[in-house]
């Protein structure tokens, strides 16, 4: 078994897509192990996406993910890693497929409705980033 860190990012929370985000994730077989409610500040946006702090959209990015509340997940199956960003679809929802998430609720390439980590490596800090170990069940 292998986990992931799931965002459901601020523009979907507030358009009322959690549940419906949420249902698709049960639905493709992966196990809710840790999950909350919680509103970014812009320095803990900036920490999340540290990795990208000298990219030009990264001041946007950062207003962005701090302008309401997300939903933090830790999501379990086997290949947690890759089905979900399989299930993502591709960062700009103009070119994600059919049956994706982003290209079901995402808006544009920087509010895309959801965020997974991309290695184990990444998984290992931004679980860690949210989440301590008797939250995850
Ligand atoms: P990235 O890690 O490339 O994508 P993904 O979320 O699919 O792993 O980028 C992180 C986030 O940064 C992305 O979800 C949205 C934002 N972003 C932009 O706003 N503009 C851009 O041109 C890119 C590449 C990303």
């Amino acid at each position: 078994m292998e986990r992931t860190l799931g965002i459901i990012k601020p523009d979907a929370v507030s358009k009322g897509y959690a549940g419906k985000i949420l249902a698709i994730i049960e639905e493709n077989g992966f196990n809710i192990v840790g999950l909350k409610k919680i509103r970014l500040t812009k320095e803990k946006a900036e920490g999340f996406y540290y990795v990208h702090k000298d990219k030009p959209f990264f001041n946007s990015l950062t207003d962005f993910m701090s302008e309401g509340p997300i939903i933090v997940m830790v999501l379990e199956k086997e290949n947690a890693i890759a089905d979900w960003r399989k299930l993502m679809g591709a960062t700009n929802p103009e070119n994600a497929e059919e049956g994706t998430l982003r290209k079901m609720f995402a808006e544009n390439i920087e509010r895309n409705a959801v965020h997974g980590s991309d290695s184990p490596e990444s998984a290992k800090y931004e679980i860690s980033y949210f989440f301590n170990a008797l939250e995850l069940v």
